[in-house]
């Protein structure tokens, strides 16, 4: 009697088990179909070389000074996930891109001194639990032979890191960019090509995007 009380717990358990499971399969199917490794991309040559006192994820005003960067100010979030869909907690997001007028913050920039020293140019966010990573920054533009992108450098705790680059889309110069071209998969081409939408309700003739960057770990 025991023993037929015990087995029909154990079905009773198996069974809740088996039914708990069946959705979340389906779900982690659905993403994997969707999921699409971010494709690494050069770093090229402006990454900092030292880094600013203030490089938090709002790169549209620096700590202690007044003025706001020049530029459309764009929201841009995402969640970092490996392979699984899963988010990769306490992954650390990079990104570094020129100012308005085009000019990054390195040495090595031609006409540095006109660059905008409002705009912060680089800035970390470190993925929460979720996975999720933010910064406000401006909209990139399009400077001598690229079309606009945001440089990002994802470090994941203990496994690696990636450099990639995104994009906007419906950008006419994308078609011809290099770097961008250079993704010969459709799918990773497209992964990192974000539409920026009007986002006033967030901030008066802001933008936002939302780029997930899905790590190969
Ligand atoms: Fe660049």
């Amino acid at each position: 009697m025991s023993r037929i009380v015990t087995l029909k717990r154990r079905d009773l358990i198996l069974g809740a088990t088996a039914a708990a499971l069946v959705p979340s399969l389906s779900a982690l199917a659905a993403d994997s179909r969707r999921l699409v490794i971010t494709p690494g991309q050069t770093e090229g040559p402006f990454y900092p070389v030292s880094f600013p006192a203030d490089m938090d994820n709002d790169l549209v005003r620096i700590q202690g000074q007044a003025a706001q960067a020049t530029g459309q100010v764009a929201h841009v979030v995402g969640r970092v996930l490996n392979r699984r869909g899963e988010p990769v907690r306490g992954a650390m997001v990079e990104i570094w891109q020129c100012d308005a007028k085009g000019i990054y913050n390195h040495p090595g920039q031609a006409g540095l001194q006109r660059r905008d020293t409002a705009f912060q140019g680089y800035g970390r966010s470190e993925a929460g639990a979720d996975g999720g990573y933010s910064f406000r920054t401006i909209r990139p533009v399009a400077y001598p032979g690229r079309t606009p992108h945001i440089h990002f450098k994802v470090h994941a705790p203990g496994a690696g890191r990636l450099t990639t680059q995104m994009y906007i889309a419906g950008e006419r110069q994308n078609a011809t960019d290099g770097p961008l071209s250079s993704i010969r998969d459709r799918a990773a081409r497209e992964s990192v090509i974000v539409r920026l939408d009007p986002a006033d309700a967030l901030e008066p003739g802001a933008l936002k995007g939302t780029f997930d960057i899905v790590l190969d770990i």
